[in-house]
């Protein structure tokens, strides 16, 4: 009698295994996150990739010039990359469903057919999809082969048949390996795709591109081990309805993650922005009740961003908050501040705050902008156009020091900005800027310094 195919249970949200079902997971208590997948044993000599047993090398002997990079020439995407795509390499590209992940690696395919051929492996979308939309972007399509195909066998023999010099996998989600006896996209599959794809690109030293989609929470799908296997992990992000995308690494095996790429998705696909403080400032009104502009900084890149904030007294009981662009739980915090430390309260109003853009901001060095324009508004009263707010926000009120000050700074005066208020402790770390500098301990000093205090 044949021996029964070995089956396990595996968590479809974080990749734990367990020999039986479950209700909750143990692991990241899931509720009715099991299915059960069964392992096909894999044929003699592991993985089909029939070659050798490799035997170590002295690191010594190891040839120097195995961190080859190669450049697509889109400026904005080699930077993430630190410098161009590592031979060898497997890299995820995630992102939300229609963001533009298949339109970056189309036109980095269409930069990289210059220089040898190109493999676009895509599951999701025919041939005939995608070439209608490389004819958007008028990509003529020499150098670029296309394979609409999920079975990984048939696509790692045709990327040994073709030998191109780089190969984009859209998406790994729809890849299924006959080795496991389960659906694409499930724990099991992802994870043994995702490690065959890597042993190729390393093996036969061809960079891979993954198209990874994202949970509701924002992480690849599957398990986080996907994130672990590859090489570098890219996401491209954006508000569904704006133009601009950014494009940051959150994993970098040869470079930095402090890199951002910026974007803006027209007809024709992605285009860099090379001036992203300029284009997001384009459109601003002045001497508007409201609007404050913030210096960030994305990775190690200034960046100037206006936020906007409405309020307008509350009609029915519960007064709403509505944010876009930045965490909801800091605007309550700042709220709460704004009311106890400087007497601003807000409790009978409705409060909108919007970064304009599209532009999402985590960094606690926006809090003194975000408080300013909600001050502004709350006063009806427009803070000075031509000044820039930073400081991170304490619970008792005072301004924390924020890091890369010099470079906000330089920023804000390249782009005319005259005066900016700081917080107190960070005027030691600048020495000479163009602005008119002003230091606040304080919150309510701030606001002073705005305009847009209590008087
Ligand atoms: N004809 C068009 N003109 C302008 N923009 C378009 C056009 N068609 C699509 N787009 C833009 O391209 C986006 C889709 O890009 P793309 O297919 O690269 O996204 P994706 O991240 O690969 O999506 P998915 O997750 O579905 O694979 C759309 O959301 C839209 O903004
Ligand atoms: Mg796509």
């Amino acid at each position: 009698m044949p021996p029964r195919p070995k089956t396990s249970f595996v968590c479809q949200q974080c990749g734990f295994q367990s020999p039986k079902w479950t209700g909750r997971c143990p692991s990241c208590e899931g509720w009715n996150t099991f299915v059960e997948e069964r392992v096909v044993a894999p044929p003699k000599g592991r993985s089909g990739l029939g070659r050798a047993p490799r035997a170590p090398i002295a690191l010594g002997d190891v040839p120097a010039d195995a961190e080859e990079r190669l450049a697509t020439g889109i400026a904005e995407f080699d930077r993430v990359l630190g410098g161009g795509i590592v031979q060898g390499s497997c890299v995820l590209l995630g992102g939300d469903p229609g963001i533009g992940k298949s339109s970056l690696l189309m036109q980095a395919s269409a930069a990289l057919a210059e220089k040898g051929t190109v493999l676009y492996v895509s599951g999701e979308e025919s041939a005939a999809q995608v070439k209608l939309r490389a004819r958007r972007f008028g990509i003529g399509g020499d150098g670029i082969l296309l394979l609409a195909e999920t079975d990984l066998g048939s696509i790692i023999e045709a990327i040994r048949r073709v030998r191109p010099i780089f190969v984009v996998i859209d998406s790994i989600q729809t890849m299924n390996s006959d080795a496991i006896a389960s659906a694409a996209g499930g724990v099991s599959q992802l994870r043994e795709c995702a490690a065959r794809l890597l042993e190729l690109a390393k093996g036969d030293d061809v960079p891979i591109f993954l198209v990874g989609h994202v949970t509701k929470e924002g992480a690849v799908a599957g398990p986080r081990v996907l994130e672990h296997i590859v090489d570098a992990v890219l996401y491209l992000e954006g508000e569904r309805f704006h133009a601009f995308r950014i494009l940051r690494a959150t994993k970098n095996r040869f470079g930095s993650t402090d890199e951002v790429g910026v974007f803006e998705m027209g007809d024709n696909g992605l285009r860099e922005v090379q001036n992203p403080s300029e284009v997001f400032l384009e459109e601003r009104g002045r001497g508007v009740a409201g609007s404050v502009v913030v210096p960030t900084v994305e990775g190690t890149r200034p960046l100037l961003v206006e936020v906007q904030a409405l309020v307008t007294p509350t009609s029915f009981g519960l007064p709403r908050r509505t944010v876009t662009g930045t965490d909801p739980q800091r605007l309550l915090l700042l709220l709460a501040v704004l009311a106890k430390r400087a007497g601003l309260n807000s409790g009978s109003h409705d409060v909108y705050v919007n970064l304009v853009g599209g532009l999402r901001i985590r960094e606690p060095a926006a809090d003194l902008g975000l408080a300013v324009a909600v001050a502004s508004a709350l006063r009806d009263r427009p803070a000075d156009p031509r000044t820039v707010f930073v400081g991170e926000l304490g619970l008792g009120g005072e301004l924390r020091r924020v890091q890369r000050l010099a470079v906000r700074l330089k920023e804000a005066e390249r782009l005319g900005f005259e005066r900016a208020v700081v917080p107190a402790a960070s005027l030691a770390d600048l020495n000479g800027t163009g602005l008119e500098v002003q230091g606040a301990a304080s919150l309510r000093e701030a606001l002073e310094r705005a305009g847009v205090a209590d008087r």
